[in-house]
């Protein structure tokens, strides 16, 4: 059971709001995880009233409820539900809302979800301020941030400074739903709990690292935000970074938040800067071009609707990145994410080096496949380790065997992401939410590259839809050779 709290979610109506978070709240009722005391409260323009309000959440929900929607359960969720009008940007809003929360039965202990567009985030929480929303005499307030938390580093500074202006540091949220995935979880388990990697996690033994991201899916409607933004800061900076630095972090001294952010930063700063020169061996950009998705033809990103028809906006991104310090110097770390691949996957791929083969000089052995020990963070969760093996026979030959471990039975059920974060909020456990400084330090690492690419307007290479993506962007790979991973099995099996 959780505390009481009254979460008021403003940008209600919109995508996230009932694809994600209705959804995680009533799976929450579901399993029993929310307080008597816990009240949604839908902020939006629309000339609503409770029973519309109502009827458009179990309308999101009914096709993304788990087993099929409940009534009963749905009933019981939807006394909890309630609706708001109001305009973001007008302060007599705020008033209304303020005593509306005052003359009725709410918890004084508030998290704000700010669902809404970035733009918005200083002037709402400015607002809040100013109706007294935010005082925490009688309760506390948290403030829920999606991301992105600025545009660049300069940005970010920016936003903070105004929001600091009504907010302590300690009552900010800033969303990574990547954190709430269960396998991403599962990386600090396995790197923390298990003595048998930590030996061999450096640079003595590890030659390289792949983050895989790729989505058989197109920006949909969501030209507005892309066209503005482009891959590399919708996933790089933000939640394949995260990947990264849980991937390559050092032990923290405790599973506690601070302990934790504390050594994300810590490696976030040791990535090398990306020189302007080297901004074209350390980084690849494309877009896709019309093709063949999952077997429906797809348009060109330029012919997306509210896409600018000269946009150089990127939908695939890659970047090679090194970590300077101690367990890591060499050793590249490769990044890619792109929309309309061939299937929806994100990988993390970590390549051992080669052993020697003086022994197997006299065999009929000519080549050995490293090791591999690959995490499949989605839609299958998995740990894959690779290693080779004697091929039953009489000669020496070899073959490459794999331990392969689900972590759920096939057609099991499974919780979403939001549903721990919403359940963090409410807790007060900022473990999984990211920190300021966090922030800053993802934004320099993508920032030299943000700056090359839109002075360079006059050209980006494309990839088929339904390919994965550019050929060229094996440049990156500093050995002939090399290629990406796109699979857990090896591509040859
Ligand atoms: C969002 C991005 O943050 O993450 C989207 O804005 C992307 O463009 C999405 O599709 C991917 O999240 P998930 O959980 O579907 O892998």
């Amino acid at each position: 059971m959780t505390t009481h709290c009254t979460y008021v979610i403003f940008g209600a109506t919109g995508n996230l709001s009932l694809s994600k978070l209705l959804p995680a709240f009533y799976h929450l009722e579901e399993v029993g995880r929310l307080d008597e005391g816990v009240k949604i409260v839908a902020i939006g323009r629309r000339d609503w009233q409770r029973e519309d309000w109502v009827k458009a959440s179990r309308e999101a929900i009914f096709p993304l409820a788990r087993g099929g929607i409940k009534d009963d359960l749905f009933e019981k969720f939807s006394q909890r539900l309630d609706y708001f009008k109001a305009d973001i940007d007008d302060l007599e809003s705020f008033e209304r809302l303020a005593s509306y929360f005052e003359s009725n039965q709410f918890s004084k202990n508030m998290a704000f979800y700010l669902s809404i567009s970035p733009k918005d985030f200083a002037q709402v929480v400015e607002n809040l301020g100013k109706t007294k929303l935010l005082n925490e005499q009688n309760g506390w307030k948290r403030v829920i941030f999606e991301k992105p938390f600025g545009y660049d580093v300069d940005s970010a500074k920016s936003l903070q400074i105004q929001l600091n202006k009504q907010l302590d540091e300690s009552q900010m949220y800033r969303i990574d739903h990547y954190l709430g995935k269960g396998m991403v979880q599962n990386l600090l388990v396995f790197r923390f709990a298990n003595l048998l990697m930590e030996p061999l996690w450096n640079r003595n033994y590890i030659d390289h690292i792949q983050i895989t991201h790729a989505e058989a899916k197109p920006i949909g409607q969501r030209a507005g935000y892309y066209d503005g933004s482009g891959a590399l800061r919708d996933m790089i900076q933000s939640h394949l970074l995260q990947l990264l630095a849980l991937i390559a972090m050092e032990p923290p001294a405790s599973i506690e938040a601070e302990a934790l952010r504390d050594e994300k930063v810590k490696l976030l700063k040791s990535i090398r800067p990306i020189a302007k020169s080297s901004v074209n061996a350390q980084a690849y950009r494309a877009q896709y071009a019309a093709g063949e998705v999952e077997g429906k033809p797809a348009v060109s990103y330029l012919d997306e609707p509210g896409v600018s028809a000269d946009s150089v906006t990127e939908t695939y991104a890659a970047l090679k990145l090194y970590i300077e310090n101690w367990r890591w110097a060499g050793v590249p770390f490769y990044v890619q994410t792109g929309k309309n691949m061939p299937k929806n996957q994100t990988l993390i791929s970590i390549c051992f080096k080669h052993p020697p083969k003086q022994f197997f000089r006299d065999s009929q052995v000519k080549k050995m496949d490293p090791n591999w020990l690959v995490f499949g963070i989605q839609p299958e969760e998995t740990i894959r380790i690779e290693m080779t093996a004697k091929k039953p026979g009489l000669e020496i030959n070899t073959q490459q065997i794999s331990l392969d471990a689900f972590m759920h039975e096939p057609g099991s059920l499974r919780s979403d992401a939001y549903e721990d974060l919403l359940l963090d909020v409410i807790k007060g456990d900022r473990s999984l939410f990211l920190r300021y400084d966090e922030v800053k330090a993802a934004w320099k690492v993508v920032d030299p590259v943000l700056q090359a690419w839109s002075s360079e307007r006059g050209y980006i290479d494309t990839y088929a839809s339904g390919s994965w993506g550019p050929k060229d962007s094996v440049k990156l790979f500093d050995q002939a050779g090399q290629t990406w991973r796109y699979s857990l099995e090896p591509e040859h099996e």
